[in-house]
C-alpha cells in the first residue's frame, strides 16, 4: 500500500514548485495537493506525477484544511503527511493534524513558532539569549519599555512575515509618531523589541527523531531590515564553505536549544540570530520550515543535494543523510533603483565576463515589471565556488556591477 501524503499550499508559488515536484519524487507515496490556486496552475510535469488535487476557498482555515483531507482520505486511504512550507499555514495545518491524529508538528509548537512574543518568552525563560521583548497593546507600557531597555527599539507585528511593517525606532518623538499613527491597540498588539546591534546570520538545521543531524550557517550582507531601510542597498546571503570554526560554537549550542525548546521533533528550520561585537550571540527568530529567499537553493548549491527533494524526505521518512559542504554558496538579489517599473538592467554584460563561470542560476528582473517592496529585490544570481573569498568577492562586485534602472 503506497502512503498518502498531502502538501497543502495556497498558491502554487515558485518555491513552492519545487518543494511540491520533490515531494513527487518520494517512493512509494501517493501525493496530493491542497491548494487554493486551481489544478491548472500546478505546472504539467506536477500535475501529471500527483495522485490528486482538492481545491479550497481558505487554506488558512483549518477546517478547510481537515475537509480537504477528509475528501483525499477517501480515495487513497487517510493521510500518513500533511506537509507545507509556507510560514502562515503552521499553526491551522497544526489544527489540522491533530484534528485528523496525523503526526508531525504539535499545535502548542508551532504556536511557539509563528507567534514571536510568545517564542522569545519560551526562549528566555530557557536561556537562550535573545533581545528583551514586550507585547502590548497600550501607549504607557510601550513607553515604560523604552525606557526600560533604552533606544533603539525595532517594532514589529507579533506574527509577521517578509520583514513587513517592521521599524527600528530611535527616540522618543519616534516611538510618540509610531503610536499616534497605528496603535498600538488593546486587540491589536504591537511587538517592541530590543534593538541587538551586530551582524545577522542564519543557522539553518535539521532535527529528525528529537536529534540535531546537520546545520548550516550563512551570513545577510547586511540585515534585512537595513536593506528595507535603504532602497539602494541590493543584499547577498553568503554561505562559507567551512563552518566549523568555534566562533559558532555558541549558536550551534543556542541553536539547538532553541529549536527544542520551541517543541519541534522532525524537520528543517530556518533561524535568524546575531554576533554582537563581543562576541556573545542573540537568537532573533526561528522559522519551523525550510529557509525562504533562494537559500534552500543555496543549501543545495552549496551541498550539491536537492533540498527540495531532501525537506519532503525527511518530512515523510524521519531521514536526513547527511550532505557534506562541497562549495561555498551566494546570492546577489537584484533590486530596482528609483521609481516606476523595469526600464533596463545595466552592467550585465560586464558582470557575465567577469563572474559568469561561478553563476548557477540566475533570475533577472522582467523589463515592464512593477518593483517588488521586498528585501529580496527583483531577481537574483546564485554563484558558487569552492573557495568563499572567491564567492563573498563575486557577490560584493555583482551588486556594484548590475543596476536595475525603474523610469
Ligand atoms: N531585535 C532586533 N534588533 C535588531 N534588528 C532586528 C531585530 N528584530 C528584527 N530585526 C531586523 O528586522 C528584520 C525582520 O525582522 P523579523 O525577522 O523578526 O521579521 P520577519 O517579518 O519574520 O522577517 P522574515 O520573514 O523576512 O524573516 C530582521 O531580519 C532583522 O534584520
Ligand atoms: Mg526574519
Amino acid at each position: 500500500m503506497p502512503k498518502h501524503v498531502i502538501f497543502a499550499a495556497p498558491f502554487f508559488l515558485d518555491a513552492t514548485v519545487r518543494f511540491i515536484r520533490g515531494a513527487c519524487d518520494l517512493p512509494g507515496v501517493d501525493l496530493t495537493v491542497v491548494s487554493q490556486d486551481p489544478l491548472d496552475k500546478l505546472p504539467a510535469d506536477i500535475r501529471d506525477r500527483i495522485a490528486g488535487h482538492w481545491r479550497i476557498e481558505d487554506a488558512l482555515d483549518s477546517a478547510q484544511l481537515v475537509a480537504a483531507a477528509t475528501e483525499l482520505g477517501q480515495r487513497f486511504g487517510p493521510a500518513s503527511h500533511y506537509i507545507a512550507t509556507l510560514e502562515q499555514l503552521q499553526v491551522p495545518l497544526a489544527m489540522a493534524r491533530e484534528a485528523l491524529g496525523i503526526e508531525g508538528l504539535s499545535v502548542e509548537a508551532a504556536r511557539n513558532f509563528r507567534d514571536k512574543a510568545r517564542m522569545k518568552t519560551v526562549l528566555r525563560d530557557a536561556g537562550v539569549p535573545c533581545a528583551r521583548h514586550a507585547l502590548t497593546g497600550d501607549r504607557s507600557e510601550a513607553t515604560a519599555f523604552a525606557e526600560r531597555v533604552g533606544y533603539p527599539l525595532v517594532v514589529k507585528p507579533p506574527a509577521g512575515a517578509g520583514g513587513k511593517a517592521t521599524y527600528r525606532i530611535d527616540n522618543d518623538a519616534q516611538l510618540a509618531e509610531l503610536l499616534d499613527r497605528h496603535g498600538p491597540e488593546p486587540d491589536r498588539p504591537t511587538l517592541f523589541e530590543e534593538f541587538v546591534h551586530g551582524t545577522e546570520y542564519s543557522f539553518d538545521s535539521v532535527f529528525c527523531n528529537d536529534r540535531l543531524v546537520w546545520h548550516s550557517i550563512s551570513r545577510y550582507m547586511p540585515s534585512p531590515l537595513e536593506v528595507l531601510e535603504n532602497p539602494w542597498i541590493q543584499w547577498c546571503v553568503l554561505l562559507p564553505r567551512d563552518i566549523s570554526g568555534e566562533e559558532f560554537d555558541p549558536i550551534r549550542q543556542a541553536g539547538e536549544q532553541a529549536v527544542r525548546e520551541l517543541g519541534l521533533v522532525t524537520g528543517l528550520t530556518h533561524m535568524e540570530w546575531f554576533r554582537l561585537a563581543d562576541g556573545s550571540i542573540a537568537v532573533s527568530e526561528v522559522g519551523a520550515r525550510p529557509p525562504g529567499a533562494q537559500i534552500t537553493s543555496l543549501l543545495s548549491y552549496a551541498h550539491d543535494v536537492d533540498f527540495y527533494k531532501a525537506w519532503p524526505h525527511l518530512m515523510v521518512f524521519d531521514e536526513f543523510p547527511v550532505p557534506p559542504r562541497r562549495f561555498a554558496a551566494g546570492a546577489a538579489y537584484i533590486r530596482g533603483q528609483g521609481r516606476g517599473t523595469v526600464r533596463h538592467v545595466h552592467g550585465l554584460a560586464d558582470a557575465q565576463q567577469r563572474f559568469g563561470e561561478i553563476v548557477v542560476e540566475a533570475r533577472l528582473p522582467r523589463e515592464g515589471a512593477a518593483p517588488s517592496d521586498s528585501y529580496e529585490g527583483d531577481g537574483y544570481v546564485i554563484v558558487r565556488h569552492p573557495d568563499t573569498a572567491v564567492v563573498e568577492n563575486a557577490l560584493t562586485e555583482i551588486v556594484r556591477t548590475i543596476r536595475v534602472e525603474l523610469a
